[in-house]
């Protein structure tokens, strides 16, 4: 980010005077996919990937909405925010500010200038990190406009941000994207329970590995409908459950074990593998984080290989691209694991790749990987970044 350059933008948008700036990063899933709105056990980590808002106050109730790579603005007021609801940049931060202000915050009007490098639509969730940075922002504004002591619930954030997208943006999404974005650490995935929302930061140190994500440039097109469709399949599979089990509170408190005895209850082979997806990649979590405390890594990489099959075949939410980049990777030296990251479709696979393989790696891989599709990918060696925050800049 070059600060000097948003913030003369900044001011040939909105006039001359000082800015404050809010940063909230991307997410990239190590395992535990499509089990958050499961009460499972996920394990992401935040990227240094992120998302960042320059925003000045104003004296009435008007929200200015730009982005440094896009000509299109959004303008709205804080009494009129329901009529922009919607899947349109902006209604992702028009709905923060409206949960926001339903869940108590004082707002005040605000001009935003957003600028990002976490990649659109690719499964490492730019939304729920504009929407992170958006309710950081918004909130410390208004707190502090209204002469009130600024602590932040940074988890309370990210609740009323999953809210925003569920009710404004109209995607049903679990809480993990949010969750990561508000409450990352450096170096540290964080072993989230979907259910009770406890958690705990576990070192992602893997020393002589590298966590490489791959961008198969494919965008997510179906994600939305086939995402709520896939919570409505879970919702069906628990019910079934239920005939058995009256107290079940989520397909993830099942065990395989007792899955595996009755696994009879469903309607059709499709919802049992849904549910056979979910049970056991919940059980997988745990495997993994036993897997890295120990650093015993072909472990955690078989895991990783075993959840993309099941999110293939079971809960069939991968697709030709994400399947061309995750074989291409798995059967590449120096890969001990690899498969897809986010709610599929498109987007990203995350690969663990030895050190000294890495160049190799990215050239052999993206060369299969464009002849097997036409796409030109992306890969991004990263390491775990830090949640939301307020960037002290010079003005
Ligand atoms: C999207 C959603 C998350 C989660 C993942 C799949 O990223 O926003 O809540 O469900 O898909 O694991």
């Amino acid at each position: 980010m070059n600060f000097k350059d948003l913030k003369k933008k900044f001011v040939s948008l909105y006039g001359e005077g000082d800015v404050r700036v809010f940063a909230a990063p991307g997410r990239v899933n190590l395992i535990g996919e499509h089990i958050d709105y499961n009460g499972g056990k996920v394990f992401p980590a935040a990227l240094e990937m992120a998302n960042v808002v320059l925003c000045r106050t104003r004296n009435d109730r008007k929200i200015r909405i730009a982005a440094d790579d896009l000509s299109h603005k959004v303008e709205s007021d804080l009494d009129h925010l329901e009529e922009k609801k919607g899947k349109e940049w902006g209604s992702y931060q028009l709905g923060v500010c409206d949960e926001l202000q339903k869940a108590g915050y004082p707002l005040v009007g605000c001009d935003m200038l957003f600028w990002g490098n976490v990649p659109f639509g690719a499964g490492l969730s730019s939304s729920a990190s504009i929407e992170v940075a958006t309710a950081i922002a918004m909130a410390t504004l208004g707190m502090e406009a209204a002469g009130k002591k600024t602590e932040l619930n940074l988890i309370e954030l990210a609740l009323i941000c999953q809210k925003a997208e569920n009710n404004f943006v109209g995607v049903n999404c679990g809480i993990m994207d949010q969750f990561t974005a508000a409450m990352g650490q450096k170096d540290m995935s964080i072993l989230l329970d979907c259910n009770s929302l406890n958690y705990a930061m576990v070192p992602m140190e893997l020393p002589g590995y590298s966590i490489v994500i791959c961008n198969t440039k494919k965008k997510r097109g179906l994600a939305d409908s086939k995402y709520n469709e896939r919570r409505a399949e879970c919702d069906l599979a628990l019910a079934c459950l239920r005939e058995v089990f009256p107290d079940l509170d989520a397909l993830c408190s099942l065990t395989p074990g007792q899955y595996e005895m009755h696994k009879d209850v469903f309607p059709s082979e499709t919802i049992k593998n849904r549910a056979a997806h979910v049970i056991y990649e919940n059980a997988r979590v745990m495997e993994a984080v036993a897997c890295m405390k120990q650093g015993d890594w072909f472990g955690f990489g078989r895991l990783l290989n075993a959840s993309h099959t099941s999110l293939k075949e079971l809960y069939e939410v991968s697709g030709k691209e994400l399947d061309a980049m995750v074989e291409t990777a798995q059967e590449t030296e120096g890969c001990i694991g690899a498969r897809m990251t986010g709610a599929g479709f498109g987007g990203c696979a995350v690969a663990i790749v030895k050190d000294e393989y890495i160049e190799s790696f990215i050239t052999t891989v993206g060369i299969a990987y464009t002849r097997l599709t036409g796409l030109i990918p992306e890969f991004y060696v990263t390491r775990a970044g830090e949640g939301a925050r307020e960037l002290s800049v010079a003005q």
